[in-house]
């Protein structure tokens, strides 16, 4: 018999958060560009950045400047405005990650209405698709979630991990459903939010999982161990849990 091992999962590093301590004083240190150079010579596979609408850390000079400094692929996220359209559709970045936005929030807390917005979002991801762009939908592990994706033309969902992230019973099991369900459906199946070196195995271990992002976990560990350290070390996590 033979068998075929599941490709690599990749690890997206989410570098908002140098942007957010950057902010803090207003000055130009810490550079996210210089961070994400940093992750990519230490394994990050790809980039993830933020845009948000209020400009709370990623800036638009910022994302231009990953693009044209950083070789790794790009994952904007963003909320399905227009006006993010239109920046995504000039920019070209690899990939677009749809996700909810509400301008009090602290981060993004819960996965994105794709069955209550069908309307609005399908003309939205069809603009980006037709550019090239790799469209990713970030939703909750629910099962109506995945099919209005689906319906949506994305290519890819990303699912919500904050639940299962704060220890809400049942979570992992959703979170397994899910993947078999979008997986099952044409879906290319990514997960992020909330993961550390503690939980991210349980998460790394469904084989649907092709890609995790991670932010803040990394930023924050980054300050006591070196970003290099720290993402070596999650990638040794992963690589370790999905190989099991
Ligand atoms: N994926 C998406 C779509 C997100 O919005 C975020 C948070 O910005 C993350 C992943 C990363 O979450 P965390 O910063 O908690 O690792």
């Amino acid at each position: 018999m033979t068998t075929t091992s599941r490709p690599a999962i990749r690890l997206g590093v989410n570098i908002d958060h140098v942007a957010t301590v950057r902010n803090a004083r207003g000055g130009a240190h810490p550079d996210p560009v210089a961070a994400a150079l940093l992750a990519v010579q230490s394994g990050a596979d790809g980039i993830t950045a933020h845009l948000r609408e209020d400009r709370r850390h990623i800036r638009d000079a910022d994302l231009q400047r990953l693009h044209a400094e950083v070789e790794a692929p790009l994952n904007m996220e963003m909320a399905a405005t227009d006006e993010m359209v239109a920046l995504a559709c000039k920019l070209l970045p690899h990939a677009c990650c749809i996700v909810p936005e509400r301008r009090e929030e602290l981060t993004t807390e819960g996965g994105l209405d794709v069955a209550g917005q069908l309307a609005v979002l399908k003309p939205r991801v069809q603009a980006l698709a037709e550019k090239g762009i790799r469209v990713s939908l970030f939703i909750d592990p629910a099962p109506a979630q995945i099919e209005a994706a689906a319906a949506a033309g994305a290519q890819v969902v990303e699912l919500h991990t904050g639940a299962y992230a704060e220890g809400r019973a049942g979570e992992l099991e959703r979170l397994r459903a899910a993947a078999t369900q979008a997986a099952a459906a044409g879906l290319e199946v990514h997960a992020g939010h909330g993961l550390t070196y503690e939980n991210v195995g349980l998460v790394a271990a469904l084989p649907e999982i092709m890609e995790l992002n991670i932010g803040h976990f990394l930023i924050g560990q980054a300050i006591f161990d070196g970003l290099p350290t720290v993402i070596q070390t999650m990638k040794r996590h992963i690589q370790t849990a999905s190989a099991r």
